[in-house]
């Protein structure tokens, strides 16, 4: 029985995803920067969650829309680190004040400083791989 050309076309096209599916699931990305999570970033994720601070703010675009997106609030210029503790310590007018203590506002700050360091957003720098993975550039 002769193989219909529908046949080699239907098979080609499959036999191509899969290779391309391949090469993109196991060529992998490295991380931008090795960077662990110490345990106060850790305690300041689980405060971030326990105080719903997402329900306002936005990490990567994404989030409540009342207070400012935080993802690198502390390497952004005249802001950092003693501005954003001086927001978590004692809120403002729009924003409640937690009555946190001080070590909660240290690990706030630090899980802060933990996702300042792995990204920006938005991204701006960036590349396009030959398999169409796109890649963030050192920042
Ligand atoms: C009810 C909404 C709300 C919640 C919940 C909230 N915030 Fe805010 N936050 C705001 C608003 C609104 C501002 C802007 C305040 C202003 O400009 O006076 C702000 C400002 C900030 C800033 C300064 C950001 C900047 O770029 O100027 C930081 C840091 C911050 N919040 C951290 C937190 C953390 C951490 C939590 C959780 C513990 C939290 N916020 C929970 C509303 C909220």
């Amino acid at each position: 029985m002769a193989v219909s050309k529908k046949a080699i076309v239907f098979t080609s096209l499959l036999l191509c995803f899969m290779a391309y599916s391949f090469v993109v699931a196991t060529s992998g990305i490295a991380p931008l920067h090795d960077v662990q999570m110490s345990s106060e970033a850790i305690d300041g994720k689980f405060l971030f969650q326990e105080y719903n601070c997402i329900s306002c703010h936005q990490f990567y675009g994404l989030g409540g829309y009342m207070g400012p997106d935080l993802t690198n609030v502390i390497s952004a210029s005249g802001k950092g680190e003693n501005y954003a503790a001086a927001f978590i310590r004692h809120g403002s007018s729009k924003m409640p004040d937690f009555k946190l203590s001080e070590s909660q506002v240290n690990s706030l700050v630090e899980y802060l400083k933990f996702v300042d360091i792995e990204t920006r957003y938005p991204i701006t720098d960036f590349k396009i791989n030959m398999d169409g993975t796109v890649v963030e550039n050192g920042n």
